[in-house]
């Protein structure tokens, strides 16, 4: 009863513009937030839902580096990018990844085995450089023993 309307909380909406595009990014992550990815079934229920073309929604949707296209694999492989992580040779570590799993960041393996993504701090500086597989941590890495977590991975001897 204090409060007129209750309207303050939802000063934000007036910071997009008033047109069906907005709508794409809130839209697109909580579908990704739901389904894990962007299927095109699900673009196209949302083109027509903002009643606008699916090339449009797919033109924001590349435009922004989280949304994914595919669904992810049984094991996803963070490479920390944050400051300490990319001075202690973060880049060094992502291209062993890159080359032992034949994908690139952002990508799945063909077997939906593994996706390798990049991210920022992982918040375990102290062990930098870190990946992450799945929940568990892995720091203190060179690219060779990156290597070898991911042979083991796949060998099924990694328990993460
Ligand atoms: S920068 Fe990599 S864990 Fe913080």
């Amino acid at each position: 009863m204090g409060e007129k309307n209750g309207g303050a909380g939802l000063d934000y909406i007036r910071s997009y513009p008033p047109e069906p595009s907005s709508l794409i990014p809130p839209l697109l992550q909580r579908t990704q937030e739901r389904f894990g990815y962007l299927s095109r079934e699900v673009l196209e229920e949302i083109a027509n839902y903002l009643g606008i073309p699916l090339s449009r929604v797919y033109g924001v949707a590349t435009f922004y580096a989280q949304f994914r296209f595919e669904p992810l694999g049984k094991y996803v492989v963070k490479v920390c990018h944050g400051t300490a992580c990319h001075v202690n040779g973060a880049v060094s570590i992502a291209q062993a990844l890159k080359e032992e799993l034949g994908i690139d960041e952002g990508q799945t393996t063909k077997d939906g085995l593994v996706t390798l993504e990049r991210v920022a701090c992982l918040g375990c500086c102290s062990l930098a450089p870190v990946i992450m597989i799945n929940e568990k941590v892995f720091g203190k890495l060179n690219p060779e023993k990156a290597r070898k977590l991911i042979r083991k991975l796949r060998e099924g001897k990694l328990d993460v």
